[in-house]
């Protein structure tokens, strides 16, 4: 057996799962595995030459295409969302490890071992793939990229020469009445939103990242999140948030092409080409008063929301899809203030997760909503409801905004020669 057949075997997983030998060699470019794992290089191997003809992994959701995966696909019940901040200004290393990112992306999302593996046979290095995940399905692992306004300035400097590539989009969020922004688990240079059924694919494709960005990037802030609060399919039952609500009944379909493009991808000619078929991203950490909430009436809680708590049907309708009968909902209930029809039609795509972090050293629950909403254009989407719900709306009584984000996710990677940011960087 040869040394690369070796590294093959090595890396191959147990299960007859349609990825052979022959598709990793082709995968890894062979000879250049073997140099690279000798050397200790993190990914360095993986580049993205697929074999065409090996049947698809069950589970995974296609990582290349015009737009990223993850926005509009179908929500997976699992988060992990992690903010880096990059520490080197060394431009061609930032991008290195962008296209190093990628190839690591596309083998996760596939169901695959990141480069030689986690048992590369290579006793000397550390192994390429830290081995958590060897066995499970990707279980539909979506990695959705978005960079920050501090990518392109900080503390007034252009690090990378690319600040001439900044989206007017990419504002700054205004500060909202109420908010409590904690500036450690706020803004940040690249976000990586990672979605998958199981918890630990999410959490193994996070982790392996930082590990590949060892030097280059740091970890600022994440976020683990256990509970979709949004649905991107509405022939799905509709996942319930934390105050026992009905989440997402009224959100964008991913079948719905027509509003996607309308109020999610950002089309050819608006902002920067490097744009054109993305999306920005608004995270917020939301703390839920979940306590307080459930000492409050039933009553109370339906028209703090606008909806009935049961079917999930607007106050003055039954059904849970009926129309929104706006005037029939209290004037400061959350539904009402939100309503395309209340915001001049500004509409955003939630992608939101549920989260209890613990306690907080109170007796009380660390719990909330960490709300993810993408939008062609922020100032035309969160921004205008945003200020509507900071300032009127009757749940704020029961949340407090305590974490804030804005990212330009860019479109999809084409192919196997595109990676993260190739159209911003090139
Ligand atoms: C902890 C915070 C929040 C909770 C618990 C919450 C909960 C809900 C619930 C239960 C619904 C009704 C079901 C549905 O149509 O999805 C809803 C709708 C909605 N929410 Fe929120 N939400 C929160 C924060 C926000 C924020 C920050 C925004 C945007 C700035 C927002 C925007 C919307 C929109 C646009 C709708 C749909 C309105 C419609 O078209 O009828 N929500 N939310």
């Amino acid at each position: 057996m040869t040394e690369i057949e070796r590294v093959a075997e090595a890396v191959e997983p147990p299960s007859g799962d349609g990825f052979s030998r022959r598709a990793l060699l082709g995968w890894t470019g062979g000879a250049l595995v073997v140099g690279a794992a000798a050397a200790g290089g993190v990914a360095t191997a993986v580049t993205g030459s697929e074999d065409k003809s090996s049947t698809p992994t069950p589970g995974a959701v296609d990582f290349h295409g015009v737009n990223q995966a993850g926005i509009a696909t179908p929500v997976q019940d699992r988060l992990h969302f992690c903010v880096f901040d990059v520490i080197t200004d060394d431009r061609a290393k930032l991008v290195r490890m962008l296209q190093q990112w990628t190839a690591a992306a596309a083998a996760m999302t596939a169901g695959k071992q990141i480069g030689t593996g986690a048992d590369s046979g290579v006793p000397e290095s550390p192994p390429d793939d830290t081995g958590e995940a060897v066995g499970l399905p990707p279980n539909n692992l979506t990695l959705t990229v978005g960079f920050g306004p501090t990518l392109f300035t900080k503390d007034g400097r252009d690090r990378f020469g690319i600040a001439a590539k900044k989206p007017e989009a990419l504002t700054e969020l205004p500060a909202f009445p109420g908010d409590k922004l904690d500036p450690q688990r706020s803004g940040g240079d690249i976000a990586v939103q990672a979605c998958s059924d199981d918890p630990q694919v999410a959490v193994h494709a996070i982790r392996n990242l930082a590990r590949i960005g060892f030097g280059v990037v740091s970890v600022r802030w994440s976020q683990l999140g256990f509970g979709k609060t949004s649905s991107t399919t509405p022939e799905a039952m509709t996942p319930r948030n934390l105050f026992g609500f009905k989440d997402g009944t009224r959100n964008i379909a991913g079948t719905e092409t027509d509003r996607l493009r309308e109020h999610v991808w950002v089309p050819a000619g608006e902002g920067p080409a490097w744009m054109t078929g993305g999306s920005y991203l608004v995270a917020r950490r939301i703390r839920m008063h979940i306590e307080t909430w459930d000492r409050t009436s039933l009553q109370e809680q339906e028209d703090v929301i606008g909806r009935n708590k049961g079917v999930g049907a607007p106050q003055g309708a039954t059904g849970e899809h009926d129309v929104v009968p706006l005037k029939a909902l209290p004037e400061k209930s959350h539904v009402r203030l939100s309503h395309p029809d209340t915001n001049n039609g500004a509409t955003i795509l939630r992608r939101g997760y549920s989260f209890v972090d613990g306690s907080d050293g109170l007796g009380r629950l660390e719990a909330g909503l960490f709300f993810l909403a993408y939008q062609r254009d922020p100032r035309k989407g969160f921004i205008p409801i945003q200020q509507r719900l900071a300032s009127n709306d009757a749940m704020n009584e029961y949340i407090q905004h305590v974490g804030s984000a804005l990212f330009a996710c860019p479109g999809g990677v084409r192919g196997a020669d595109d990676y993260w940011g190739k159209a911003l960087f090139a």
